[in-house]
């Protein structure tokens, strides 16, 4: 379980630190950032894909995802007493996420480019410092593993620094690069643990969403992003997972309903039969809203649920009347799980706040920097970056 997620420079988060629940509702206006941090994450995880400088440049390069305003607020900006302006830098640019959970942190540095003669390579971030650390937040006592620059270092068996790598490319994170679990073993649970967070983000319902047609049908414990293999993973939650809660799902929603899945050549099909219809829908006849309820239903009950679980904006195109069943099913999965939401819906949100394990979230912006409402510096858990 993640206690607390550190966000410094990237988009409208100039600097934040954020204590996680097991339940975590992302709530605020439009343009408060929620989207940022739900993109946060998933540069964390793309950082253990080895996507992260793509990911970067595909939404414009550092240029554009660097916090815009400036490195702080002075009080009299703050008061609205002076005008925002930008002074020479401080601190070098630097884009930084990290993460500290119930075994280890980790945290990530991404700076300008070394400038390097002869590359077209220019705008490729580079990747200043890593590390990986025991306990509630960095210090180099509890170290683990320390990147800076090219180099590596791990503790050996008997606590002392040893270097173990010494030319990582700039554009490489240390999760991808060092593989020898020997030699760096919590490298490779961070990096198991990072490529297993699972997002979700807008199921396709339209007429041609593969989520609408018959598919080949292999045991699916993971539904897919696209959500093309719902009825293999409705299938496998029904031979290895919990078969009576995604049966209670289901009729929370669609009191009387069933759905039933079908097996021809290999292939398989969902069909949902509902009380005073003839004959149970196929899958490319079901209501948009229908489809995307069952997906969540199948994401949620998962048997084999990730580390980390995040939704955006689930509620897009559901009607009301099933928020607050969605509500309960993702209060359900957060009992022995974690999950992260991002949500608009007011019924969503009301039900998953009923709840007081809920972490609620509520993002706003001042001066064009996000912070959180009723997060005092008291409750922002305990954070230190590494220095460069
Ligand atoms: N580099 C940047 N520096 C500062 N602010 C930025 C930067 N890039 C984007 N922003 C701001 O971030 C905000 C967008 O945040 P985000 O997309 O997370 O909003 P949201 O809460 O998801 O909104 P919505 O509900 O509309 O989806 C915009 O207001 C934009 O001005
Ligand atoms: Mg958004």
């Amino acid at each position: 379980m993640l206690h607390s997620l550190a966000v410094a420079n990237y988009r409208s988060v100039r600097d934040l630190v954020l204590p996680l629940a097991g339940l975590n509702l992302v709530t605020g206006a439009n343009g408060s950032g929620k989207s940022n941090l739900y993109r946060g994450l998933r540069l964390l995880a793309d950082a253990a894909h080895g996507n992260a400088n793509r990911a970067i440049a595909l939404e414009g390069g550092l240029p554009s995802v660097l916090w815009a305003g400036p490195e702080q607020f002075s009080r009299l900006v703050k008061q609205g007493r002076q005008p925002v302006q930008g002074g020479p830098r401080q601190q070098p640019v630097s884009l930084r996420l990290g993460f500290s959970g119930d075994g280890l942190g980790y945290a990530i540095d991404f700076g300008l480019p070394t400038p390097v003669p002869g590359t077209m390579f220019v705008q490729d971030p580079e990747i200043k410092r890593e590390v990986i650390w025991h306990g509630e937040s960095w210090h180099e006592r509890r170290g683990l593993v320390d990147r800076k620059g090219p180099m590596v270092r791990a503790r050996d068996d008997n606590g002392r620094w040893r270097v173990i790598e010494q030319h990582i490319p700039a554009f490489e994170s240390m999760l991808t690069w060092v593989a020898d679990p020997q030699q760096a073993p919590e490298v490779v649970s961070l990096r198991e643990e990072l490529r297993s967070w699972r997002f979700y983000d807008h199921f396709r319902c339209d007429a041609d969403s593969p989520a609408r047609s018959p598919q080949v049908g292999v045991r699916t414990p993971v539904l897919s992003n696209d959500g093309h293999d719902l009825a293999a993973a409705w299938q496998t939650i029904r031979e290895i997972g919990d078969d009576v809660a995604l049966e209670a799902a289901v009729n929370d929603a669609f009191p009387g309903a069933t759905v039933q899945i079908l097996e021809s050549a290999g292939r398989f099909e969902l069909r949902f039969a509902q009380p005073g219809l003839l004959r149970a829908l196929s899958q490319a006849e079901l209501s948009d809203g229908t489809l995307r309820y069952l997906l969540l239903v199948a994401a949620l009950e998962t048997p084999r649920p990730p580390p980390l679980m995040v939704l955006n904006e689930p509620e897009t195109s559901l009607h009301p009347d099933l928020l607050p069943p969605l509500g309960r099913l993702m209060r359900r999965y957060s009992q022995d799980n974690q999950l992260w939401v991002v949500s608009h819906a007011p019924s969503l949100i009301a039900e998953l706040i009923e709840d007081p394990a809920t972490s609620h979230l509520q993002l706003d912006k001042e001066l064009g920097e996000t912070f959180v409402h009723d997060l005092s510096p008291f409750d922002a858990p305990a954070w230190k970056w590494p220095t460069r």
